[in-house]
C-alpha cells in the first residue's frame, strides 16, 4: 500500500525531498499536497491525510510543517490516528514499536534533510511489536477516543 505524504509551505521543500527519497528506495507514495510552496494552513492538509488513513486508503503516512508539531496535533484529533511527531530515529522506532503510530510527523525547521530521511526509514520499516500491555496501552487511547466522557473527574 503506498504511504500517503502531505506537507504546508513550511514543510514544502523537505516533503519534496522525502518524495525523492521514497523513489530511491522504491517505495510507493501518494502526494496529497501542498503542492506549491505558497502558504496554507497546515489543519487543512493533516485531515485531508489523516482522514484518509483512518478510512483505510493508505496504511501510514507522513506530514510535514514547520515544527512538525501543529500537524501533529490537527492529524490526532481524527478518530482512529495516531500521529507522532518525531526528532530523531529513537522517537520514531518507539512510536511504531510501543505506539503503533500510523502518522509520521516531521518539522523541517527543525530537522535537517538527512535525519528526517533516516526518521523516515526507521518509520517506515519498524513493526509494532504487539506486545500485550502495548496493545492495552492502544485500547485506552481508542475507547477515550469513542466515548469522549471525562474519566477523571
Ligand atoms: C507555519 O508558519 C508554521 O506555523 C507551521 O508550519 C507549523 O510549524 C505549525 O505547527
Amino acid at each position: 500500500m503506498p504511504i500517503a505524504i502531505g506537507s504546508d509551505h513550511a514543510g514544502f521543500n523537505l516533503k519534496e525531498e522525502i518524495k525523492t527519497f521514497l523513489s530511491k528506495q522504491g517505495i510507493d507514495f501518494e502526494d496529497l499536497g501542498t503542492f506549491e510552496p505558497n502558504p496554507v494552513d497546515y489543519p487543512d492538509i493533516a485531515f485531508k491525510v489523516a482522514e484518509k488513513v483512518a478510512n483505510g486508503e493508505f496504511e501510514k503516512a507522513i506530514l510535514v510543517c514547520g515544527t512538525g508539531i501543529g500537524m501533529c496535533m490537527a492529524a490526532d484529533k481524527v478518530e482512529g490516528i495516531r500521529c507522532a511527531a518525531c526528532f530523531d530515529e529513537t522517537t520514531a522506532r518507539f512510536a511504531r514499536t510501543h505506539n503503533d503510530a500510523n502518522i509520521l510527523a516531521l518539522g523541517a525547521r527543525i530537522l535537517g534533510v538527512e535525519l528526517a530521511k533516516n526518521i523516515v526509514k526507521v518509520f517506515i520499516s519498524t513493526p509494532f511489536s504487539g506486545e500485550e500491555r502495548h496493545i492495552r496501552r492502544i485500547k485506552k487511547i481508542e475507547e477515550y477516543e469513542k466515548n469522549r466522557e471525562a474519566k477523571y473527574k
